[in-house]
């Protein structure tokens, strides 16, 4: 773990810039996930993002930028509800896809014709974009910092973990937010959630003032352009190695109660009480808040699956929207 720094420390802030200058990648805290950036103006950096991820290369990465005055840089003709939507959240764990500007960040943008654009929130990546500009690096392009498929990480520790000690990693302490940004496609017309995150559809809705629809209303419409290609939207998106089932509270609470003999191969994150389980069952307490959950959920799944057990079995959640950033790690967890 010797290639940590602190992130409060100029120094090290200094150092990660001039790594990303000269095209090496460092892995970056922001407040929903880690990032693993590279300069998005060079496409070998870029290249190696991709291949230390094991990520397919037509996958498009998101563009981190300073503030809104960066995005005429890589973007053109952001309509009035995106730019409503950079007004309101940003910074925050909000990305738009945008019309990519052409011949700028293509490689970041995995070849598409758009670009996702986000100003994160974290002091840690606000500092590092500001000494990069310096550098004259205007955007990093970072996809969440673990291996293709797995968990992102929420610590600095979860980096090294997936990635190796070899990576120059800045330390910004566990992220507030937990899960990736909410990711909304602003290139087809009229805004759709391509990925739910903290903020609900109606927090965006109201902050644009038209609805955001959902892919299967953006499709059904008719009337709006073709989808783009995300790979958080791939099933089977963010699985630890032990096998993800969501249950009833009831279901749950039967299951638990026999698993007698089968307690070493089971773990489960529930916030109902288990009052007939095994006393030696694994069970971690769900937090009753969408945001407290939210923040815990994949350093809790990781601590699961790193106790080697074959099944995790998870409590159903609440039906509210605030649970459905949640609702959609765990679905893709579990598929
Ligand atoms: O919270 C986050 O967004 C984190 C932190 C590090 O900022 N980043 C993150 O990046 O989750 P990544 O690469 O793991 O997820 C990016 C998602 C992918 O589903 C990608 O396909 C989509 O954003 N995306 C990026 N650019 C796009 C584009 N031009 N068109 C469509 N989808 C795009
Ligand atoms: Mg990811």
């Amino acid at each position: 773990m010797s290639n940590i720094h602190p992130g409060s420390a100029p120094q090290s802030i200094a150092q990660a810039a001039q790594h990303l200058a000269s095209g090496q990648l460092v892995g970056m805290p922001t407040e929903t996930v880690y990032g693993l950036a590279a300069d998005a103006c060079n496409d070998a950096a870029v290249a190696s993002v991709f291949t230390t991820k094991g990520r397919p290369a037509n996958h498009p990465l998101i563009v981190h930028v300073l503030d809104a005055s960066q995005v005429d840089h890589f973007a053109v003709q952001a309509p009035e509800f995106a730019v409503k939507l950079m007004t309101a959240f940003w910074p925050g764990p909000l990305t738009l896809i945008l019309p990519r500007k052409p011949g700028v960040a293509a490689s970041a943008a995995g070849g598409q014709t758009s670009i996702g654009l986000r100003c994160p929130a974290h002091p840690v990546a606000h500092a590092l974009l500001l000494a990069c500009q310096a550098l004259g690096v205007r955007g990093l392009a970072a996809p969440s910092a673990n291996r293709f498929g797995r968990v992102s990480p929420t610590t600095a520790a979860h980096v090294a973990h997936e990635l190796g000690d070899e990576l120059f990693i800045l330390d910004g302490g566990p992220c507030q937010v937990g899960i990736e940004s909410s990711i909304v496609d602003c290139t087809r017309g009229a805004p759709v959630l391509l990925r739910p995150g903290v903020l609900t559809r109606e927090q965006l809705a109201q902050a644009c003032g038209q609805a955001v629809l959902d892919q299967d209303e953006a499709t059904l419409s008719g009337t709006l352009g073709a989808a783009p290609r995300a790979s958080g939207t791939l099933e089977s998106h963010y699985a630890p190695h032990a096998k993800v089932r969501i249950m009833s509270t009831a279901d749950l609470q039967t299951a638990a109660a026999l698993t007698e003999g089968a307690t070493k191969s089971i773990a489960i994150y529930a916030r109902c009480a288990m009052l007939k389980a095994p006393k030696d069952l694994n069970i971690c307490q769900m937090p009753l808040d969408a945001a407290a959950c939210a923040q815990e959920l994949f350093a809790v799944l990781r601590q699961l699956d790193a106790l080697g057990v074959d099944l995790i079995w998870v409590e159903e959640l609440p039906a509210g929207p605030e649970w459905d950033g949640v609702r959609d790690r765990l679905m893709r967890a579990s598929a």
